[in-house]
């Protein structure tokens, strides 16, 4: 009789529990070390002979099916079901499960492996201890210079909604939880590990640039032990959302397949690999734009260059890519055809929007991706209760945080990690970068404020200038042509004209006169201005620092202090007035003529 098999075993060197059947046919149940077939009892228990499992449970089952489910499975078009076999616990060996694995071993033993129990495997896609039974390793392939985008810096660091592009499917990979997340990185290698520098991320480097097969094949060794799910990603891929990866993800641990490729159908599929498929619905072969003959160039089912692969069957299959082609690389897609010689399935699963899984190629593709990020930002702000005059020229960077009640004019500009807290105004032609603001904080027209920090209820412009690292405490207000560095402005203090501080520290209350000039530069280096609480600046007074004026004082307009003040003094430095009577603009002008002789 034909016996089926499934085995659940724990593994010191992979990566947690394994489930594996077999039923005799070449449906795609591996050798999760060697990625060749299952075929027998014997090669089941030779797996676990060599020991390679710490703890297993093999369940040869008979098959109440009698069929031969590669052919007649595709004749008929069909996905063939894994597991289709009714159970009958004849032997078994344990060492150590979770809780959970036993769970389901006894559930399977009470009901067999019947319609239910295999639903249930099926289920087996990506809860948290579902992962645990293969797990998902992400390869991210970002070693190409991008030449099409005609640029000094590498593609994948190019920004999209102030985001560098590979942010997007790193972000994926770990909101996924994926159990490893490899990049695969070459030029300017460096400058993107140092960006992305994170626990849960792997880099791998690929020398020369010679194709995506070559790339991939540059994290085997990172999946040498592994034998879940590879998910090969794109960096120049950067839309595609988690809820389709795990769909993808899903439909491929249960489908017999040893590699699935994400597809679109593409308006204009030019520049793409097309999908060819065998009659059954197939994949057959991935063929390059280059490479294709004009019949299958005119498929418009596209290769979104995202695949689920078998770990083993990826590490065998990459040492097997040859360079025989139009470009003289070694293509990624050449797996499909080294999967079907050896007579396992492939598979391609469609993705209904074609935006999402784009690829990013020249700088128009980077334009039209930055526009459908930001036109999903700001719904989102939207939606969560910010009021957008002009959501078509409101620009709001993928990190930035709005708070509710918010009002956004048109043709701002909110950029990098800044917050904005609730009931704000925000008018036009502001730019505000990696910066904090709390509520109820106006920033009026034609205002930057770059890496500062403002607090609740001040208002900042118009045309003012907070350059990094200033404090805008409570109510505090930054009036129209001032621009402040480095400095500090005590809650309830105003500089509200043309004014300039910086390297200050300006206390509560505090009134700096129009005009008010602190001289922080002697031409070598930068000093600091400390004025206390309460004090009166008047108008264009040049501080010269370093100066420090105490709590209370008062400074007469147009002076120039190079000295401290202390605190409840009057301090003025100006060249005493002098009025000379009768002197009329006329007789000065008569004057002179006689004294230079002309007239
Ligand atoms: C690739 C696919 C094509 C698919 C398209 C989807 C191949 C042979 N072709 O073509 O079928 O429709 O993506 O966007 O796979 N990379 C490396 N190292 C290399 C070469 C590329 O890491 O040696 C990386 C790139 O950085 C990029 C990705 O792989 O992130 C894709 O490379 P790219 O050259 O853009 O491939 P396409 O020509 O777009
Ligand atoms: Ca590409």
């Amino acid at each position: 009789m034909i016996q089926a098999y499934v085995i659940i075993a724990h593994s010191r060197d992979i990566y947690g529990p394994q489930a594996y059947g077999s039923d005799g046919s070449a449906r795609g149940s591996i050798h999760p070390l060697s990625g060749k077939l299952i075929y027998t009892s014997e090669r089941l228990l030779s797996i676990i002979l060599e020991k390679k499992f710490h703890t297993y449970r093999i369940r040869p089952v008979p098959l109440r099916v009698n069929h031969e489910p590669s052919t007649r499975a595709q004749a008929e078009g069909e996905t063939p079901p894994l597991w289709d076999a009714s159970s009958q616990r004849t032997g078994s060996c344990q060492k150590r499960f979770t809780p959970w694995e036993e769970k389901r071993g006894r559930a399977s033993q009470k009901q067999g492996l019947t319609k239910t129990s295999r639903r249930s495997i099926k289920k087996l896609n990506f809860t948290k201890e579902d992962r645990a039974l293969g797990g998902v390793a992400t390869i991210i392939l970002a070693a190409g210079k991008g030449t099409r985008m005609k640029s000094d810096v590498v593609k994948v660091l190019h920004p999209i909604l102030g985001l560098p592009m590979l942010s997007y499917p790193i972000a994926v990979s770990l909101e996924i939880k994926a159990d490893k997340t490899i990049i695969v990185v070459g030029y300017q290698a460096d400058q993107i590990k140092e960006k992305f520098k994170n626990p849960q991320i792997q880099f791998v480097l690929q020398k020369e640039q010679l194709g995506t097969g070559h790339a991939a094949l540059q994290a085997v060794p990172f999946l040498k032990t592994f034998t879940g799910t590879a998910l090969i990603l794109c960096g120049d891929v950067p839309l595609v959302n988690a809820g389709t990866l795990r769909e993808f993800v899903a439909a491929f641990e249960e489908s017999p397949s040893v590699l699935s490729v994400l597809t679109t159908v593409a308006e204009n599929p030019f520049g793409y690999g097309r999908i060819l498929r065998s009659p059954e619905g197939w994949l057959e072969k991935i063929v390059e734009e280059k490479d294709a003959s004009e019949k299958e160039r005119s498929v418009r089912e596209i290769n979104t260059g995202i695949y689920c692969v078998r770990a083993p069957f990826l590490v065998e299959g990459l040492g097997e890519i040859g360079k025989d082609n139009a470009q003289g690389e070694y293509y990624l897609t050449d797996l499909v055809e080294i999967a079907r010689k050896k007579g396992l399935r492939c598979s391609a699963h469609i993705v209904s929007d074609p935006v999402e899984v784009m690829g990013i190629n020249t700088r128009v593709d980077l334009a039209l991706a930055n526009e459908v990020l930001r036109q999903a930002k700001s719904k989102d702000l939207m939606l969560s209760g910010v009021t957008m005059l002009d959501p078509r020229t409101t620009y709001v960077d993928q990190s930035v945080e709005v708070g509710k009640d918010t009002l956004l004019y048109p043709n701002c500009h909110l950029q990098g990690r800044t917050k904005i807290g609730e009931r704000c105004v925000i008018e036009p032609n502001v730019k505000v970068s990696d910066s904090i603001i709390g509520n109820e904080v106006t920033l009026r027209s034609n205002s930057v404020i770059t890496e500062s920090k403002i607090e609740e209820g001040a208002s900042i412009g118009p045309f003012s200038h907070l350059r990094p690292l200033s404090e805008v405490k409570t109510k505090a207000k930054i009036g129209n042509f001032v621009e402040v560095k480095k400095s500090v402005i005590g809650r309830g203090s105003k500089a509200n004209h043309l004014t300039y501080l910086g390297d200050s520290i300006v206390g509560e209350e505090v009134n700096i006169g129009a005009g008010t000039i602190t001289c922080n530069y002697d031409g070598f280096e930068k000093h600091p201005t400390i004025i206390g609480d309460g004090v009166f600046v008047g108008s264009n007074v040049e501080l010269v620092a370093p100066v420090k004026v105490g709590n209370g004082s008062t400074i007469g307009a147009g002076s120039t202090i190079t000295k401290d003040v202390p605190g409840g003094a009057l301090a003025i430095s100006r060249t005493k007035q002098k009025n000379i009577k009768g002197w009329s603009r006329t007789i000065k002008h008569r004057r002179k003529k006689t004294e230079t002789g002309k007239g």
